[in-house]
């Protein structure tokens, strides 16, 4: 009888160990493997690397656009697309972009922001020679961060043509003296 109750309390006792042992490797947390965090790090680098070149597709975008409308006298749209690029500065400096081991966000902080800024704010008062001169410097500035981050390949200039035919830049009342 004795005998039956020590077997008995040693079959519980294995029992609550095998339950141990169970809920503790269920609660580990996992170690990540070097090969986890590798896959992680190329996962995060492909993703920053579709997402800053969004940044530029609208960037270049934006800045013909403003170009287009300043050439129009069309201060309002002029200044809407200013401030657009303002804005994408803003996000590229956010985005922590890191490019072959460059800060390209560091660099848009120090070159593309306050740039700009001055371009958003040239928009705002109307005046063609102030907003050309902040439009050149802006543009030097696409093109210096280029040559810095390993793009100089990449030359951005002022556009000398109607780059969107299928979009209006006058405001209505030019459009109507034209007519
Ligand atoms: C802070 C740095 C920085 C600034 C400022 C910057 N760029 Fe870029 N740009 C880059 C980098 C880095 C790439 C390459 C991205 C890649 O391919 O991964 C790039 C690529 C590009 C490309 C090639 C991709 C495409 O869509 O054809 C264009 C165009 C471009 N930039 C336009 C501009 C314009 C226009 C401006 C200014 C209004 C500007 N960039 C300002 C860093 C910058």
């Amino acid at each position: 009888m004795q005998r039956a109750i020590i077997i008995a309390v040693l079959g519980l006792l294995v029992a609550l160990l095998s339950l141990i042992t169970a809920m503790f490797a269920a609660f580990t947390p996992a170690i990540p493997t070097a090969q986890i965090r590798e896959e992680e790090r190329q996962g995060r680098a492909s993703y920053d690397e579709a997402t800053l070149l969004n940044h530029m597709v609208n960037m270049q975008r934006y800045i013909e656009k403003a170009a287009l409308s300043a050439e129009a006298e069309n201060w309002e749209l002029t200044q809407f697309y200013a401030e657009k690029i303002d804005e994408r500065a803003t996000r590229v400096i956010d985005g922590g972009y890191i490019v072959d081991g460059i800060d390209v966000s560091a660099i848009a902080a120090e070159i593309a922001d306050p740039r700009a800024t001055a371009l958003a704010e040239a928009a705002a008062t109307r005046d063609r020679a102030r907003f050309d001169e902040a439009y050149d410097v802006m543009v030097d500035g696409c093109n210096a961060c280029h040559g810095r981050s390993g793009y100089p390949l990449i030359q951005i200039r002022r556009p000398d043509a109607a780059a969107y035919p299928s979009q209006v830049f006058e405001t209505p009342a030019s459009q109507r003296a034209r007519q």
